[in-house]
């Protein structure tokens, strides 16, 4: 049995104050999350106070994006040892954000993988096709491209040490949500090939569906049989929205 994972994405949002709130709302409410494992990425200048209030609670905490490298001359970069000294569980890579603002290829992506796996940190893969990639017909090609440029670097197995998320480019932040049938054609694709390679691997990876996902939206999609939770941006940023959508995982 998979157990789901809520996973917010703070993006570049948010101050020291702001956040104290945001944490005190999901602490005060997290004991009625029954089902999920809930986590939340924080701009990485903000993880010691997100270590802090979180430390011996329930909720999770991981980074945005990491540096493929361990340390060195890399100015403005963040290595995994890093996100690990401030007792991040997860990091997120691959972000359609990264990929097309930072020109992150499926390489680099795949590279990011390995750094957070060979560190101890779970990575959070993101895949997603742009509508005009949908138009086309072919987002099947484009999250498989996306996913097997992990598969070939890492092999099948490192995937038993991450989460998969699948967030439509079209669907982020636009308010636009692929349909729960949508979603769950490509996460069925997206197993589908893992299970090509290994299938006890393909059986036990957490698939997130991220793009929009609000609590009125949520427990439609999650009860989708290979929808394994969500990567929340947008509803991640309020307390009660972010845990309508935790507790909509609760059944
Ligand atoms: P959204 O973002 O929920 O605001 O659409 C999701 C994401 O980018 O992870």
């Amino acid at each position: 049995m998979r157990q789901p994972l809520v996973a917010g994405n703070w993006k570049m949002n948010g101050s020291r104050a702001s956040i104290k709130v945001l944490l005190d709302g999901l602490k005060s409410g997290v004991g009625s999350v029954k089902v999920a494992e809930v986590a939340v990425c924080a701009p990485a200048i903000y993880l010691p106070d997100v270590q802090a209030q979180l430390q011996g609670t329930a909720i999770a905490w991981g980074g945005q994006d990491l540096s493929t490298e361990a340390s060195g001359a890399f100015t403005g970069e963040i290595a995994a040892s890093m996100l690990l000294d401030f007792g991040c569980k997860y990091v997120i890579v691959g972000h359609s954000e990264r990929r097309e603002y930072h020109q992150e290829s499926d390489l680099m992506v795949a590279g990011k993988f390995a750094a957070a796996r060979a560190a101890g940190l779970i990575p959070i893969l993101c895949v997603g096709e742009t509508l005009e990639e949908r138009e086309q017909g072919i987002t099947e090609d484009v999250v498989a491209r996306q996913l097997d440029a992990v598969i070939k670097l890492e092999g099948v197995a490192a995937l038993a040490d991450g989460v998969l998320a699948y967030e439509p480019v079209w669907a982020i932040g636009t308010g636009l949500t692929a349909t729960p049938e949508q979603a769950q054609d490509v996460h069925a694709f997206l197993r589908t090939r893992v299970a090509g390679h290994d299938a006890d691997v393909a059986d036990g990876l957490r698939i997130l569906y991220g793009g929009s996902m609000k609590p009125g939206n949520a427990a439609e999609l999650l009860a989708k049989a290979d929808i394994d939770g969500g990567l929340i941006g947008g509803a991640s940023l309020k307390a009660e929205d972010f845990l309508g959508i935790c507790t909509a995982a609760n059944g």
